[in-house]
C-alpha cells in the first residue's frame, strides 16, 4: 500500500536523501552521440530505421543529435556543474564492434575510455548500458535477437568492452528495457528493426534474456574493479477496476513484466505466460540449460518508469482501445494479448500523451521489494517531455520548465516515500540529461534538463536542471513553485 502520510499529490518539500542515494543523470549512444559514420563506427538497425521514410517523425535520425562524441569533454563538464554523482550512458556496440563480432575498434575503445577517465576525475560515478538499442546491423541481417546466435555475439561484445573498461566502470548495465527490443522492434514495428511478428518477437524475448546471462558471467570474468551487475527493465505498472481487469492485467503483467524477471531472478518462465502465448509459439527456442545461463545474481535492479496502464478485456465489438503509450504502426506489442484493451487514462499527460501518476512509482517500488525482497533497485530512468519555451532574458536564455520540475519533484517524493517504506533503493538517473533523438519521434519530444538548440548545439540549463543542482548540493528536495 503506498504511503499515507506527505502531501496527497506528492508535492512535499525537503525531503533528505541519504549519501549513499547515488542521484545522477542518463542519455544513450544513438540519442545523444551523432557522429554517426565516424571513429569506425559500424551502422546499427537505428541508421537503418530512421533512414528509412516513414519510420521516425520528421524524417529525423541520430546522423548528428547531440554531437556528443564530439562536444563530450564539455558536456561533462556540464554534469560536473550539476554536481551529478553519477551518470548513465550506453556504449554503441557498432563503435566496439562495427559488424557486431570479432575484433575491437580501437578508436570506439579510446572514445569510451575517454569518457569513463573524465567523468572519474569530476567524481562522477560511471553506469554503462552496453545494449540500448543499437544493433550492428549484420547481425540483424543474420536474424536479429529472434536469432538464437545474437545472444552469444552479445556475450562476446560484453567480454570485450569489459576487457578495456573492466578496470574503471562502477556499474554494468546489461540490456536497457528488453521490452522494448523485442515487442516494439519485432512485434509492433514502431522501432527497429521494424518487424511484426509476435512469434519473433517472443523469440526475441528469450535471446535477449540469455544474452543477458552470459554477458553478465563474461562481465564478472573480465572485470578487475568488482563492479555493480545490472539490467534495466521498463515494468509496466497496471491498473484496471472493469471486471474483466484482473484477467487483463494478470495477461499483461506477464507479458510485460514477468517474462523477464521471472527468468532473470527466478531462472523460470511463467507458466500462464507460456499458456497465454501457446497459439504465437511453442517456446521450442528456450534450450536446456538456458534459465540456468539467465538466472545470474545481479547486484542492483535497474527501474525505468514514466507512467501506468489501465486495461480490460475487449468485448470484441466496440472499437479496441490502444492507449498503451507507444507509437500505433500497426502490428501489435502484445503477442497473444490482442483481446487486451488499454484504456485512455486520466490526466494530466505529459507530451508523449503519458499520465503523470507518481503514486504508480511508489507502488512499483513497493511491489518489487515485495516479490525480490533481497533485490535492491535503482531508478536507471525517470523525467518528461514537455513543450519548452525559451525565454530571451537579461541574464541569458532561459527555459522555465515548470511542468517537469513539478514531474521530477513529484517523482522523487514517491522515491523518497518507498525508501522511508524500507525499499532498497540506491538512487535515481533522471531521464535525460539533455534533449535528444526521442526514438520514433525524433527531435520533436524533449526530455532534457538541459535544452540543446540543434541549430547551434548550444546547451541551456531548464530551470529543472537548476532544481536537480539544488537538490544535489543540499540533498534535500527542494519544493517547486506550485508545491
Ligand atoms: C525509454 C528509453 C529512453 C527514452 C525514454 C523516454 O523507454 O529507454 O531511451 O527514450 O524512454
Amino acid at each position: 500500500m503506498p504511503s499515507t502520510t506527505g502531501s496527497p499529490d506528492y508535492r512535499d518539500a525537503g525531503l533528505e536523501f541519504p549519501p549513499g542515494f547515488v542521484i545522477g543523470s542518463a542519455t544513450a549512444s544513438y540519442q545523444i552521440e551523432g557522429a554517426a559514420r565516424e571513429g569506425g563506427r559500424g551502422p546499427s538497425i537505428w541508421d537503418t530505421f530512421s533512414h528509412t521514410p516513414g519510420k521516425v517523425w520528421n524524417g529525423d535520425t541520430g546522423d548528428v543529435a547531440d554531437d556528443h562524441y564530439h562536444r563530450w569533454e564539455s558536456d561533462l563538464d556540464l554534469m560536473q556543474e550539476l554536481g551529478l554523482q553519477a551518470y548513465r550512458f550506453s556504449i554503441a556496440w557498432p563503435r566496439i564492434q562495427p559488424t557486431g563480432s570479432g575484433a575491437v575498434n580501437p578508436q570506439g575503445v579510446a572514445f569510451y575510455s575517454r569518457l569513463v577517465d573524465g567523468l572519474l576525475e569530476r567524481g562522477i560515478r560511471p553506469i554503462a548500458t552496453l545494449y540500448h538499442w543499437d544493433l550492428p546491423q549484420p547481425l540483424e541481417d543474420a536474424g536479429g535477437w529472434p536469432a538464437r546466435d545474437t545472444a552469444y555475439r552479445f556475450a562476446e561484445y560484453a567480454a570485450r568492452t569489459a576487457e578495456a573498461l573492466g578496470d574503471r566502470v562502477h556499474t554494468w548495465t546489461t540490456l536497457n528495457e528488453p521490452w522494448c527490443s523485442a515487442y516494439l522492434g519485432y512485434g509492433s514495428g514502431a522501432h527497429a528493426p521494424g518487424r511484426t511478428d509476435g512469434a519473433a518477437a517472443l523469440a526475441a524475448v528469450h535471446h535477449l534474456n540469455l544474452g543477458h546471462g552470459l554477458a553478465v558471467q563474461e562481465v564478472r570474468r573480465a572485470a578487475t574493479n568488482d563492479p555493480d551487475l545490472s539490467i534495466t527493465l521498463n515494468f509496466h505498472v497496471i491498473r484496471g477496476d472493469d471486471s474483466t481487469s484482473p484477467e487483463a492485467r494478470r495477461r499483461i503483467d506477464a507479458l510485460a513484466n514477468r517474462a523477464f524477471t521471472h527468468p532473470l531472478l527466478r531462472g523460470e518462465y511463467p507458466k500462464d505466460l507460456l499458456e497465454d502465448t501457446a497459439g504465437v509459439t511453442d517456446w521450442g527456442f528456450v534450450r536446456g540449460g538456458d534459465l540456468a545461463q539467465i538466472n545470474q545474481r545481479i547486484d542492483v535492479l535497474g527501474v525505468n518508469y514514466y507512467s501506468t496502464v489501465t486495461v480490460k478485456m475487449w468485448d470484441g465489438a466496440s472499437p479496441r482501445a490502444n492507449n498503451d503509450g507507444h507509437k500505433d504502426v500497426g502490428g501489435s506489442p502484445w503477442p497473444g494479448s490482442r483481446e487486451v484493451e488499454f484504456e485512455k487514462q486520466a490526466g494530466p499527460y505529459t507530451a508523449m500523451g503519458w499520465n503523470i501518476a507518481p503514486d504508480g512509482l511508489e507502488e512499483l517500488l513497493l511491489s518489487l521489494k515485495e516479490q525480490f525482497p533481497e533485490q535492491p533497485l535503482m531508478i536507471t530512468e525517470n523525467g518528461a517531455a514537455f513543450e519548452d519555451r525559451v525565454t530571451e532574458t537579461d541574464a541569458g536564455r532561459r527555459v522555465h520548465d515548470a511542468e517537469r520540475v513539478d514531474y521530477l519533484n513529484r517523482h522523487f517524493t514517491a522515491a523518497h516515500r518507498a525508501l522511508a517504506q524500507g525499499v532498497d533503493l540506491r538512487g535515481y538517473q533522471v531521464w535525460s540529461l539533455m534533449d535528444n533523438f526521442e526514438w520514433g519521434y525524433g527531435y520533436s519530444k524533449r526530455f532534457g534538463i538541459v535544452r540543446v538548440d540543434y541549430d547551434t548545439q548550444e546547451r541551456i540549463l531548464k530551470d529543472s536542471a537548476l532544481w536537480l543542482q539544488e537538490l544535489l548540493a543540499t540533498r534535500r528536495t527542494p519544493g517547486t513553485s506550485e508545491g
